[in-house]
């Protein structure tokens, strides 16, 4: 049942780089919007310029620049607080439809009491410039970033971030949300959550094994309702615009045919599932399997209560149903096995040790410069459709998806992963008939990869960080994207 790809026997089309075989092309719905996608702390510089505060970013990069592959920072890095119209540049040359980017809430409050209204001028250029030439702004409100201010009181152990959030949230609706339609509150909690609060391999390198995780997440959902909910009450009927959440996560095929099928169930759940549930699920709350997994082992730990919070059924009412779309950022995918391996009470496991899961690769996959990034379009396409079928089809923004290398122009791995994916996305909305409403790619511009630096470069544009002009050079990928876009369909 491929709706809309056009099949039967036209002859082969040559478009410019690639001869495509008719049999196998897949048309996006005359809505979907092609988009790329970009982060504050990753692009902006300007770390304290014009009275912004520090983020927890640029606390850690300057105490610890040996934890940084190449010793680099974002101090000054792509520098797109002066160089923001050369982004726009790029993304207009590509055709991108939008353009995703974060907002540095350490430039809006640099101190709990101060809000800079610097920072609204460079937000205001920025998204007008947009809109002058035509690409929607998606505007991220928080990318890893947190002030070191709201750190300094616990970050998101805190119950209190609720409240902060709220309000900076309700800030950015206020002043941008004439223009702003798409908001997505937090970008990939998992990764915050579990490296930030739990492994301590990101900043505030807290080390909270099995506990610190769940803390962290049971904050970050009610942040995320309460800011929905303040659109809802305040701004929705004037400003009509939308409010989501970005989610990561890799796709779980099962490593062993014999095993049942709600084994991938499972893992997804302990990923995507742990925030997706709360808020897109028709019951609400955490995931059974991932209550009843936590309840059994803190209970073998001799634990009064279970490290994973209770959300109470007042918790659970005012979560569901608190976003209008799913963010979906993809990277790549896993085989995966349960770990049946005795259980150590006395250790302290972590969120990956409680979801028992053992993975593996397919050692075919191709891999990118990132040890952890495989392409495996496949999973991009069975993720889609699991969300589809978990969740009620909701509407879901491909808020990133990307392949990183050493940065050289002539980036060919990057065009096959893009086409591959991209084609994979295509499948799961005609056959599948899934809701997803755009794609946006990582990165527009190369930028600094956190703790990789600039040693390992996702943009579709070269950047040249260390002159001062900052120049951005389209790659080979930047003309195949464009082709994509002005065809509006992907082909092999
Ligand atoms: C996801 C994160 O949101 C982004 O900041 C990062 O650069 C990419 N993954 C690539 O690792």
């Amino acid at each position: 049942c491929i709706q809309n790809s056009i099949s039967l026997s036209l002859t082969p089309v040559l478009i410019e780089s690639q001869a495509i075989d008719a049999e196998n092309i897949y048309e996006f719905p005359k809505n979907f919007s092609f988009g790329a996608a970009t982060a504050a702390y990753q692009i902006e510089g300007g770390w304290k310029e014009d009275g912004k505060g520090p983020s927890i970013w640029d606390t850690f990069v300057h105490n610890h620049p040996e934890m940084i592959a190449d010793g680099s920072n974002g101090d000054v890095g792509d520098d797109s607080y002066h160089h923001f119209m050369d982004d726009i540049k790029a993304l207009k040359e590509v055709g991108f439809e939008h353009y995703r980017f974060s907002i540095s809430w350490s430039r809006i409050f640099p101190t709990s009491t101060i809000v800079n209204e610097k920072a609204f001028d460079y937000y205001n250029k920025l998204i007008d410039a947009l809109i002058v030439n035509n690409i929607e702004p998606v505007v991220t409100m928080l990318h890893y970033d947190i002030p070191q201010w709201i750190q300094d009181t616990g970050g998101f152990l805190n119950p209190y971030f609720i409240k902060y959030f709220k309000l900076y949230a309700y800030t950015l609706y206020k002043n941008f949300g004439s223009r702003v339609k798409i908001w997505i509150t937090f970008n990939e909690p998992f990764e915050s959550c579990v490296e930030g609060y739990s492994y301590g391999s990101t900043p505030p390198l807290i080390t909270l094994r099995g506990v610190g995780e769940y803390m962290c997440a049971h904050h970050v959902i009610l942040a995320h309702a309460a800011a929905y909910e303040t659109y809802k009450a305040h701004f929705k009927q004037d400003q009509r615009g939308m409010v989501g959440i970005t989610l990561d996560s890799r796709f779980y095929f099962r490593k062993n045919p014999q095993d049942s099928p709600e084994i991938i169930d499972r893992f997804m759940n302990f990923e995507l599932g742990w925030f997706a549930h709360p808020i897109y699920s028709k019951t609400g709350g955490y995931p059974q399997v991932m209550i009843d997994e936590i309840n059994e082992r803190s209970k073998k730990e001799g634990r009064a209560w279970s490290r994973l919070p209770e959300m109470t059924e007042d918790i659970k009412k005012f979560v569901r149903g608190t976003a209008d779309f799913l963010g979906f950022n993809y990277y790549s995918s896993r085989y995966a096995e349960l770990d049946t391996s005795d259980y150590n009470p006395s250790s302290n496991p972590t969120i990956t040790e409680d979801s028992r899961i053992r993975t593996s690769i397919d050692p075919s996959w191709k891999r990118a410069k990132s040890s952890w990034l495989y392409s495996v379009p496949q999973g991009l396409h069975d993720a889609l459709v699991w969300i589809k079928d978990q969740y009620d089809n909701i509407p879901v923004l491909i808020t990133e998806n990307g392949w990183s290398d050493d940065g050289q122009l002539n980036d060919d791995g990057r065009i096959e992963y893009f086409r591959d994916h991209l084609i994979a996305v295509a499948k799961a909305i005609n056959e599948e008939k899934c809701n997803v409403i755009g794609y946006t790619a990582w990165s527009i511009i190369d930028n600094f990869e956190w703790r990789k630096g600039f040693s390992e470069r996702f943009g579709i544009y070269h950047v040249n960080v260390t002159s001062p002009t900052k120049e951005r050079t389209a790659k080979k990928s930047a003309k195949f994207m464009r082709e994509v876009i002005n065809n509006r369909f992907i082909g092999q």
